[in-house]
């Protein structure tokens, strides 16, 4: 098969679908890879690096998408790039069809095989590419707190870690899932006091069983939640309701309870934010201040870190490339449950059911 690495023109977008390794190991198994030139710059894989694994390297976009058989990206295809896929061509990456009718009338008119890896879907109901996002984001959550913590970037002056003599900072964790363990570990590394919040107890106990003893575990209910935020310094927000908006766990009238200089990380700004106060922001401008407390909610935080993103997104969807390279989609999929659940349009037919229900669109589902 023939597979094309396009450069990601997103805005702000460095990450790249596939690294010199995913590389590596289609051409060992008689695949061709086309990789568009400084395509993976951003998160430091250069042309050579790719051209020594045996890729070619092309010069446009347009090449790469006319002489592919399938295209593994990382973001969904954006208006320029429409019309460049083709009928029959297999388009793997993130799409989130359900947050765009142009997005999804575009891959449908296209008769492209869109595979998207937001709903590849373990028999667990994990959702194993979109995981290591959670885990770059939840690492990353606490090394911005710490960062907003310092007084020059508006936060109480507070080191996590304290010094001798001094107690070590608190940081509250809503949501013990793949966010949430990652960031209580992150701050746990170093040295915080940290309390960590879920409704799922199976979730607790997990987090009582692998973390220190400084993580402490509790119950999430609105009166735990408005005793905790009165005495933490950093509060980093990692709830998840599948398909639906966060809850607004700390509203605006709980911001009074907070010490000044409090910061709030809100991870979950993605699905609303689970913080009343929460709105997205940018990697440019990544903080604004409401009552004194510092809130960060950067919806891509991932992106910031192109390098790690780059190679634990690949690290996850290369075995499914292999897959998909070796068997064609069709045989790929109706041999993997998992892969089967990333099919969201094929060739002008709508596969993925909630698509349907997001725009009332009965009479065009596969
Ligand atoms: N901003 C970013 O760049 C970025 C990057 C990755 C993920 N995210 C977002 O982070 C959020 C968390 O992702 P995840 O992978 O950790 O999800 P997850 O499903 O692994 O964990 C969510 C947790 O929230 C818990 N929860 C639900 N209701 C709760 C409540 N009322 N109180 C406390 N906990 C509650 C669930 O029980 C679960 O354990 C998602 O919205 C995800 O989209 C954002």
């Amino acid at each position: 098969m023939i597979i094309g690495v396009p450069k990601e023109i997103k805005n702000n977008e460095s990450r790249v679908g596939m690294t010199p390794a995913g590389v590596y190991e289609l051409v060992k198994n008689h695949h061709k890879v086309f990789v568009q030139s400084t395509a993976g710059e951003g998160s430091g894989f250069f042309d050579k690096d790719y051209l020594e694994v045996g890729a070619s390297i092309l010069d446009t976009i347009e090449e790469v998408y006319a002489c592919s058989d399938m295209i593994v990206k990382v973001k969904e295809p954006v208006e320029q790039e429409y019309s460049l896929v083709k009928q029959g061509q297999v388009i793997f990456t993130y799409f989130h069809f359900a947050s765009s009718e142009t997005l999804t009338r575009a891959m449908l008119s296209s008769g492209a095989i869109c595979i998207a890896y937001e709903t590849v879907e373990d028999s667990d109901g994990s959702l194993p590419l979109l995981t290591p996002m959670s885990e770059v984001a939840g690492r990353m959550a606490v090394q911005q707190g710490a960062k907003y913590l310092e007084k020059p970037k508006k936060g109480r002056g507070v080191l996590l870690g304290g010094v001798p003599g001094v107690a070590p900072g608190r940081v509250l964790v809503l949501g013990a899932g793949t966010v949430g363990t990652q960031a209580a570990k992150m701050a746990a590394g170093l040295g915080a006091h940290v309390t960590i919040l879920d409704i799922n107890m199976k979730r607790l106990r997990y987090i009582n069983d692998v973390m220190p003893s400084h993580v402490v575990t509790e119950y999430s209910n609105e009166f735990n939640i408005r005793k905790h935020i009165q005495s933490h310094d950093l509060i980093i927000g990692g709830v998840l309701l599948k398909g639906a908006k966060a809850p607004n766990l700390i509203t605006r009238e709980m911001l009074k309870l907070m010490r000044p200089g409090t910061v709030i990380v809100d991870v979950a700004v993605d699905q609303g934010g689970c913080v009343e106060t929460t709105k997205p922001t940018t990697h440019e401008d990544p903080i604004y201040i409401i009552d004194d407390v510092v809130h960060y909610s950067v919806a891509n935080m991932p992106g910031a870190v192109p390098y790690t993103s780059t190679v634990a997104l690949t690290n996850v969807t290369l075995p499914y490339v292999l897959a998909l390279a070796n068997k064609g989609w069709y045989r790929a999929c109706e041999e993997d449950e998992a892969l089967h659940k990333g099919l969201n349009i094929i060739e002008g037919e709508i596969a993925y059911s909630e698509i349907v229900e997001t725009f009332g669109w009965e009479e065009i589902l596969a």
